[in-house]
């Protein structure tokens, strides 16, 4: 008998569409099934885990007992689709079209430009489509819960959060700082229009609506279904999974008799994780979504809450809001912690789909709610076909003892959370890497009795998420507290002796251990200071907390970001219907919304195709032995394994091969493929293959083992100027020390992704990539399969994201992938997991720096001696590019006399790392700004005097002796210094900081010189070529590639003010390698200004053969003038090429005109660090940077603030971790940290410096793609302000040097007080750490 006879039909709405499902396969998840089997494509998949948002749908659900319908967004991703009886999902596509009608939401996320590659897009608008189905004019703060569980990696947020701000009803005012003014009060939008400055990039008039009735109805077939349930037992049976969905409870518990061992699964957040990433196999799955008991809410005016196990954490704290509100808050005590803990557990996407019960009974060791329900004393209510019984919720049950715990046949029906007592208080702390949507590092539930009317502790508890392997209470520290009273003393006996009592070892999974001990008892402290708060309120007798501590205990609120945009507008004069200068929105905005746009996985199935699974090196160093295929190839649906002798011609090269070859020189080195007939098939299969290893020393992992052993890739670099020996005998002063910087990963949205497709004929091959170059995937798919360049096409349409993590790799995997084509004869789809694509595809270079720089002391710099060393991983890749690039861009803003630069590019057995927007920039010039900060400190002054001081002043040679003009640096710096307020600011944060002790603000403002484009003229030519056809519209294709910067925005921007024809008339479909060929990566900030150079010359070549016929026939029309060239026989279409910028770079004259121009800037940023727990909030940050003549400002702003984002990332909380055997542990959103939407500053401001030129580029414009990434480092200098601060306040007066990133742990570190001081320190050499720092 197939699966299928002995399953039910799943029955459930997709887009007001029934699905009847004959064959619901329970290890089918519904994004797959939207994408695969619906060719619902809008829904994205981003990493599978829940963790990023992109593939957010909405479910509704119709109760018959209230007679409502719940809608809520879900991760489709974690969602089997046989949960989904009975349900209807909505997903992008459902809510609107560019074919029907476009969704206010969606109009307004394209128009007010909260699109760039557009991935995360259709997520965005669906969560906030959701929100508005709810509630129809959302407060702000509903607004940024409902967005925290969605990744950007372009935008930076402000624009999304904007375009969902215009449905609140709350001010969208821009809060124009110091003028007191608002960008929407007539006056000022009437003084906009006859200043020079613009301040709107988007008319708000111009929006739809938001008309609720013309919202898709909830199938009244399913409010039938729900109002007649079926009552049976349904079954779904799929190839290796039975899904078992009782109607009753007294089914389910005959159910968990018969299938002890079968997961009951509700959300499926923890089950699914653990099927998908730790190959956990469960044969038989339960779920009991369907038992009311499950559902029940049951308050007890005088003992508490009793809440269904099976509610969602969402419901959750709907509960907890209400009884908070209804009960005196001395009652709720427990409600209040449990409500604090789950603002900010996961994303709403999460809290919508976990169950309590899921939550409580997978007992995860970070776990926010079970440390809260433990000291509450809550107990669960379990049933069993034995009956009912109830246990308590305490440590025994979450550290799993056996004679505390569920048996295999209970079932955890609900659970009590009693209410708290008149001198009863309870408090919850967590502190994560990011304030929302991450697992906490540690978190804690902490609760206090005293005897009636005294502080006198009757009781105590305290339990600890994050410290072990479960959750962990302190209980003989507790007890021994017993009968104190709440004062110093017993504060300073807690914290012995909690130290004492839970231990974390050195080695302990996770890493972080000194902090995260240091967070025990940081948060036992916040609960002193807290209890003794509220005994102050009960009873004035006892003593309120200083007035300086109080700042402490309020944690940063989750606010809604505002600030303004101000750029120069263009000329009055300007036709209306040309674009150029305009902020037009980008080209694919509305598809990007509606889940039109096509991205490489998004292309239909083609017959035949084949997928692709990578098995990866698991040892740094080692010789392959043997690769044993049978067991995997024995597997069903598999059709080949491919390994190196498969490559018909060149397997990469020495240095880097495509596919391992004898020797493996990383963890994550792709060995061999899988191809198989669906993705889960080659994934499984990929699991099977076993191959033997030997050991091969040396294992380099770190930069210090690199220049141990001295591995380098390439020669030296230096450059030099001045005479150092001699100025450093001159100087006051002189500072040595080194910096180290982390790596960063790219996390571009979509993953890498590669569409192969072999041709029958001629040995051609189609080729459809996510790249930032397709001529590099076509040149290195022709040598492995040794065949020549023109039979392979390559075409790129568009990449959610690139970042530089899409110019040389996609390369190496479009090959991989040809060279599978190539064997199988099918076509190969390569869509890389997020975890495979963190681990195999490298990013950001790891920096060591070691400087020595000799100052007088009044902060002038006469000489500096640097050493940079960056971990450049197994392979060359472009490491020395980047060594390069650091060297001759490291004095940023400054001239400094004498200098001396090396740097070199260590070798070593990590992924090789690759591109990363700014290309050593970001890395080179923060350490200049790290012994520029050092300096000032040790001068006494401050870092922005030194700054200013240093920098350069009038026309001037770089260190490679290129001419610049650094009038616009000092505009930018003087007017960032005005708008920000700089000054005043600096006061009023001095004297916050003298008024609040644990908490302090810092502020920082850094200079940017940054240069664009390469040493190298052929790097910048870039060609077009250009059709009219004769019903007037026309068709450009240009060698850039379009990321999301808005490059092709931009290029039919310049072919309509060519061509004098509206933007409307002119297409640009994708860019190939058989229309334009030989093209050059798109990177280094220029895309748009070669390529637009190039469809310029193109446009006005046909403008030329055009103009005679224009002139005969002035009042034609454009269609007229094309047919009319037609019939002269004159062509229609023309090439424009670029040779480039003449640019150079000599090394051994250390010298050269290196960059065609240079970009200028500032950004000033304001931060409150909380001292205790080392988590920081941005508060304000201004930017001005020169972007002269902005061919699109709203393209450019997104750039810069997009950048800035990714900057804040890299600099304050993007950490990769490697364990001591070079395995990276951070592979996907849940353990690697880019900002959400909570972590951009309260007020961002950007201005684009007005009337200047670069004559240089296209339209006098410059390329700001990379630029303000590096200004992101002026959040970590306000950080390092703000800690200068607590540190002086504790009488730590020295200098100190803080590595990149700057996350909570490190700041907590820094940041000594008695606390830190009661840590003790292991010896490092006693045991083996978890990580290792690899800069
Ligand atoms: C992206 C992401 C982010 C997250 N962030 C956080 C966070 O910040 N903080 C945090 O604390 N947690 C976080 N989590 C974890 C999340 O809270 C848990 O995974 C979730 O609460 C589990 O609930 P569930 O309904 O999905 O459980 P399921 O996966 O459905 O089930 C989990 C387990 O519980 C058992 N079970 C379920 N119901 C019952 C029952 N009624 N009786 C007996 N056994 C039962 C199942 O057998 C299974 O073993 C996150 C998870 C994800 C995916
Ligand atoms: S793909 Fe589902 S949350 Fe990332
Ligand atoms: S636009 Fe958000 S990820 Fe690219």
């Amino acid at each position: 008998m197939s699966h299928s006879e002995k399953s039910d039909t799943l029955v459930f709405f997709v887009n007001g569409r029934k699905v009847i499902e004959k064959n619901a396969d329970p290890e089918v998840n519904l994004l797959f099934y939207l994408r695969k089997k619906l060719r619902l494509t809008g829904t994205k998949y981003g990493c599978g885990g829940g963790g990023c948002g992109a593939c957010t749908v909405m479910i509704s659900r119709y109760d018959s007992s209230s007679k409502k319908i719940r809608h809520y967004s879900v991760t489709a991703c974690l969602i089997p689709i046989c949960s989904l009886f009975g349900a209807a999902v909505t997903t992008v596509e459902g809510i609107g079209s560019t074919k029907t009608r476009i969704h206010p939401v969606q109009e307004r996320i394209a128009k007010g430009h909260g699109t760039q590659c557009g991935f995360c897009t259709p997520g965005m608008v669906m969560s906030i489509y959701t929100l508005l189905r709810n509630h129809l004019q959302p407060s702000t703060e509903q607004l940024i819960e409902t967005l925290g569980g969605n990744l950007c990696r372009c935008t930076g947020y402000r624009p999304i959060i904007e375009s969902g701000k215009s449905f609140s009803t709350e001010s969208s005012c821009c809060q124009m700082k110091g003028s007191g003014k608002c960008c929407l009060d007539q006056e000022e939008n009437e003084s906009e229009d006859e200043s020079d400055v613009c301040t709107k990039l988007y008319k708000e008039e111009e929006f739809l609506p938001l008309d609720p009735t013309q919202e898709l109805i909830f199938p009244p077939e399913l409010m039938r279904m729900a109002e007649e349930p079926v009552q049976k037992t349904l079954v779904f049976q799929g190839e290796r999974v039975t899904w078992i969905s009782p109607a009753t409870l007294t089914d389910l518990l005959e159910l968990k008799l018969q299938y002890p061992k079968a997961p009951l699964v509700m959300g499926n957040t923890f089950v699914g994780l653990d099927m998908k990433f730790k190959g956990v196999y469960h044969p038989v799955i339960i779920s009991p979504s369907r038992i009311l008991e499950l559902q029940v809410v049951m308050i007890d005016a005088n003992k508490g809450l009793t809440i269904g196990a099976g509610c969602s954490l969402a419901q959750v704290k709907e509960i907890l809001t209400e009884m908070i509100l209804e009960f005196p808050v001395e009652k709720t005590q427990t409600y209040q912690a449990l409500l604090k803990q789950l603002r900010t557990l996961a994303g709403q996407q999460i809290r919508n789909m976990a169950s309590l019960g899921g939550h409580i009974i997978s007992r995860m060791a970070r776990s926010d709610l079970n440390p809260v329900l433990c000291v509450g004393n809550c107990i669960l209510n379990l049933a069993s076909k034995e009956g009912i019984q109830q246990i308590p919720l305490n440590d025994h049950f979450l550290a799993g003892s056996p004679d505390a715990n569920l048996t295999s046949e209970q079932v955890l029906v609900s659970v009590f959370i009693p209410l708290s007592r008149k001198w009863e208080f309870v408090s919850a702390f967590r502190q994560a890497q990011r304030q929302q949507n991450s697992l906490a590092i540690v978190n804690s539930g902490m609760r206090v009795h005293f005897k009636d009317g005294t502080n006198i502790i009757m009781d105590l508890n305290i339990s600890y998420g994050g410290v072990g392997s479960a959750t962990v209470s302190a209980n003989k520290s507790c007890q021994q507290l017993i009968g104190r009273a709440w004062n110093e003393e017993l504060l300073d006996e807690a914290c012995r002796q909690v130290l004492d009592e839970v231990t974390i070892p050195g080695s302990a999974s996770g890493g972080m251990v000194e902090y995260r001990r240091t967070l025990m008892i940081s948060f036992f402290f916040k609960f002193y200071l807290e209890v003794l708060q509220k005994l102050n309120i009960r009873d004035h007798r006892y003593p309120d907390i200083p007035k300086k501590f109080q700042s402490v205990l309020e944690d940063f609120p989750l606010t809604i970001p505002h600030g303004t945009q101000t750029y120069e507008c263009i000329d009055f004069h300007q036709p209306l219907q040309d674009p150029v200068g305009r902020p037009i929105m980008h080209q694919s905005g509305i598809k990007h919304a509606t889940g039109e746009a096509m991205f490489c996985d998004d292309m239909p199935a083609i017959d035949e195709e084949l997928f692709l699974a990578v098995v990866t090196s698991t040892r740094p160093h080692a010789k392959i032995i043997s690769i044993d295929v049978s067991e995997a190839l024995a597997l069903p649906g598999v059709i080949d394994i491919i390994t190196s002798q498969d490559v018909p011609a060149e397997n990469g090269d020495e240095e880097e091969r495509l596919y391992a070859q004898d020797e493996v020189i990383c963890v994550g080195q792709i060995v061999c493929t899988v191809a198989a007939d669906t993705c889960l098939h080659a994934k499984q299969a990929a699991k099977k293959v076993n191959i033997v290893y030997e050991d091969v020393e040396p294992v380099i992992l770190t930069i210090k083992d690199a220049i141990k052993h001295k591995s380098f890739i390439g020669s030296e670099k230096k450059l030099e100027q001045g005479d150092i020996k001699e100025a450093f005998q001159t100087v006051d002063q002189i500072i040595e020390g080194e910096v180290h910087m982390g790596g960063q990963e790219h996390f571009y949205m979509e993953t890498q992704s590669v569409l192969v497709i072999p041709k029958a004929e001629d040995k051609e091959m189609e080729i459809y990539v996510s790249s930032q170059d397709a001529a590099l995937v076509q040149e290195k798919v022709a040598s492995a399969l040794g065949i020549s360049k023109n039979r392979i096409m390559c075409h790129m349409r568009r990449a959610g994201g690139a970042f530089g993590g899409k110019l040389t790799k996609p390369a190496l995997l479009g090959a991989v992938a040809a060279v599978a084509a190539n064997k199988t004869g099918r076509p190969i789809r390569f869509i890389l997991e997020r975890g495979d694509d963190m681990l195999i595809t490298g990013g950001r270079h790891p920096l060591l720096a070691k400087y020595r720089i000799g100052f007088m002391n009044n902060g002038k710099i006469k000489a500096a001696d640097i050493e940079y060393y960056i971990n450049g991983g197994c392979t060359p890749d472009e490491s020395e590019m980047v060594i390069e690039y650091a060297l001759l861009k490291l004095e940023n803003a400054y001239k400094i006399p004498n200098l001396r630069i090396q740097g070199r590019a260590c070798k070593t057995n990590l992924p090789s790392n690759t591109a990363f927007r700014g290309f050593g920039f970001p890395q080179g010039c923060f350490v200049t700004e790290c012994w520029i900060t050092t300096v000032a400190a040790k001068c006494n002054l401050s870092p922005e005097k030194v700054r200013e001081l240093n920098m350069y002043r009038t026309v001037d040679r770089t260190i490679h002796k290129q001419e610049f003009d650094p009038k616009n640096l000092i505009r930018c710096w003087d007017e960032c210094m005005e708008k920000s307020s700089y000054y005043s600011r600096k006061e009023a944060i001095e004297l916050f900081n003298q008024q609040n002790y644990w908490k302090k603000r810092g502020i920082a403002i850094i200079p940017m010189k940054f240069s664009v484009g390469y040493p190298k003229t052929y790097f910048h030519q870039a060609a077009a070529l250009v059709h009219i056809y004769t019903d007037g519209s026309v068709l450009i294709t240009h060698g850039g590639t379009e990321l999301g910067q808005g490059l092709n925005t931009k290029m039919i921007q310049v072919a309509s003010h060519e061509l004098k024809i509206p933007m409307s008339d002119v297409y640009l479909s994708e860019m190939n390698t058989t229309t334009v060929p030989n093209t050059v990566g798109t990177a280094g900030s220029i895309g748009a200004d070669v390529n637009g150079k190039a469809v310029q010359i193109a446009c006005q070549t046909l403008m030329k053969r055009l103009e005679p016929i224009i002139s005969k026939n002035p009042n034609g029309t454009w269609k007229e003038w094309a047919n009319e060239a037609f019939i002269q026989s004159i062509s229609l279409s023309a090439t424009g090429y670029f040779r480039g910028y003449q640019t150079s770079m000599d090394w051994v004259k250390g010298e050269g005109d290196v960059y065609p121009y240079f970009v200028y800037g500032a950004a000033c940023s304001e931060v409150e660090v909380d001292c205790l727990t080392g988590a920081h909030k941005n508060i304000r940050t201004d930017i001005v940077m020169d972007a002269c003549f902005s061919i699109n400002p709203a393209i450019d702003i997104g750039q810069i603030e997009g950048a800035f984002t990714q900057g804040v990332g890299l600099y304050t909380m993007e950490e990769l971790k490697y364990s001591p055997g070079g395995v990276l542990y951070t592979r996907g959103p849940d353990e690697y940290k880019i900002p959400s939407v909570t972590d951009i500053s309260e007020e961002l401001n950007v201005s684009l410096l007005t009337s200047t030129k670069n004559p240089i580029a296209i339209y006098s414009s410059k390329g700001l793609g990379e630029s303000g990434m590096f200004l992101g480092s002026s959040v970590f200098f306000a950080i390092a302000d703000a800690v200068t601060a607590a540190r002086k306040e504790r009488g730590l007066t020295q200098a100190f040097m803080m590595s990149s990133p700057a996350t909570p742990e490190l700041i907590r570190m820094i940041c000594l007080d008695k606390f830190t001081d009661l840590i003790p320190r292991e010896d490092p050499i006693s045991y083996k750490p978890w990580s290792i720092p690899v800069a």
